[in-house]
């Protein structure tokens, strides 16, 4: 009898969203000239840059021709845009990443969901708290999380990183044991940055302890101080124990294209075996590649028009953030991130939860945000707001929070 991968019934919390939007269509149906912002879930809402949607278009026109039609794509992405990404995005920081460690891929959110499959399944896996969700789930249905336990909120097999305002949002190394440590910076949801001293220092004991980083640097573009690391392989030693993730979800608004990629550099090795080797079976057997047109569509954001148009958007947003930051300050909130991510993470007034904070904004303001506890439980107590919206959402966002006198 067939039986199913009872992990996935260990799975928890992936009502955060949908909870969400139930309580939003419950609030709209009550109140139906109620004008609703959305400043709730990270999706980006400019269209393309016109040097996309040029590529799209001639990558279409070469697929109606037999000359230049093309099929499944090679694995790990074609050369033409394997050597835009190493070179604008590591060569021009000083990087050595070359094109062949680059996997292209239909995005972060696959990548940082599979790439669990090449370690071990007892290794100990570390994941910052409030955490992007996904981290935590792909290894819930691996079979390496252990049980739930409903009374702390957490995972028994998962080592907890807590994010705090004491810490600055930067977790701590874990003391114990770990193998697979998930970072992501600039953080989703908290919107804080990592310096390059404390990335470094989790380098350096990565290596002692023989452990692998796993780096999300999806929101890398939204970077303006220059003392920042985009890359983790600014770190000296990282290409021996990290592995990064690159979308163009976010920095060029490919959400609904789909495209990312994953650098996995050949010197990483786990007792003589090349990680690098691993992931390229892995990618060969189960991925088929990105559509061409969509990596031509990539090939534009490097392109000098791409990548102006692409810049223009991320300030777009960034302004957005700096706006609401500036805004909520005003309105007496304690709010963190904002400045080098399109996110927004503030403390709730008083005592109140996230939830209660969630059902106050929408009922009194119509504002749809995050509730922080949905990212783990020292998310509790914080609300995420984000960037991507129009800037005159932003600003009438901005003037009901301060008309309510919510503080
Ligand atoms: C931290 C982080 N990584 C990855 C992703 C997903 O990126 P992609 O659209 O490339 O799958 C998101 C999306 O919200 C994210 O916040």
């Amino acid at each position: 009898m067939a039986s199913v991968n009872e992990n996935y019934l260990k799975l928890q919390g992936s009502y955060l969203f949908s909870t969400i939007a139930k309580k939003v269509k419950e609030y709209e149906t009550a109140h139906p000239d109620a004008n609703i912002i959305r400043l709730g879930i990270g999706d980006v809402t400019k269209p393309l840059a016109p040097a996309i949607i040029d590529a799209l278009h001639n990558a279409v026109d070469e697929m109606a021709a037999a000359s230049t039609f093309r099929g499944y794509a090679p694995d790990l992405g074609y050369e033409f845009l394997r050597e835009k990404i190493a070179k604008n995005d590591y060569e021009a920081r000083g990087i050595d990443i070359s094109p062949d460690e680059i996997f292209v891929s239909d995005g972060a959110k696959s990548d940082t969901s599979n790439i669990q499959e090449i370690f071990g399944y007892d290794n100990r896996v570390a994941v910052c708290d409030p955490v992007y969700p996904v981290y935590v789930d792909s290894n819930v249905m691996a079979g390496r999380a252990g049980e739930f336990d409903s009374a702390l909120g957490r995972y028994k097999k998962l080592i907890y990183m807590p994010c705090t305002k004491e810490n600055d949002f930067v977790p701590e190394f874990p003391k114990g044991p770990v193998d697979i440590i998930y970072l992501c910076f600039p953080n989703n949801p908290t919107g804080m940055t990592i310096t390059k001293e404390r990335l470094q220092d989790f380098v350096d004991r990565a290596i002692k302890r023989k452990a692998v980083i796993l780096y999300d640097s999806a929101y890398e573009a939204y970077i303006s101080d220059p003392s920042l690391p985009h890359s983790i392989y600014e770190c000296e030693g990282a290409n021996e124990c990290a592995i990064e993730f690159r979308s163009f979800s976010k920095n060029a608004g490919f959400t609904g294209l789909r495209l990312g990629f994953t650098v996995v550099p050949k010197t990483l090795k786990l007792s003589g075996v090349s990680l690098h080797s691993l992931w390229a079976r892995r990618h060969g057997t189960k991925f088929n590649g990105a559509p061409y047109i969509v990596q031509r569509a990539g090939e534009a954001v490097y392109s000098p028009e791409g990548k102006e148009q692409v810049k223009k958007q991320v300030e777009g947003y960034m302004k957005n953030a700096s706006f609401l930051k500036a805004g909520l300050k005003e309105a007496g909130f304690t709010v963190y991130g904002g400045e080098n991510a399109p996110y927004i993470w503030l403390s709730t007034p008083g005592n109140m939860t996230s939830w209660d904070f969630f059902d106050l904004l929408l009922s009194k303001v119509n504002i749809v945000g995050t509730p922080g506890v949905g990212f783990g439980p020292m998310g509790e107590g914080y609300f995420r707001l984000t960037a991507f919206n129009t800037v005159e959402n932003s600003a009438l966002a901005i003037e009901r929070i301060k008309a309510a006198h919510l503080m």
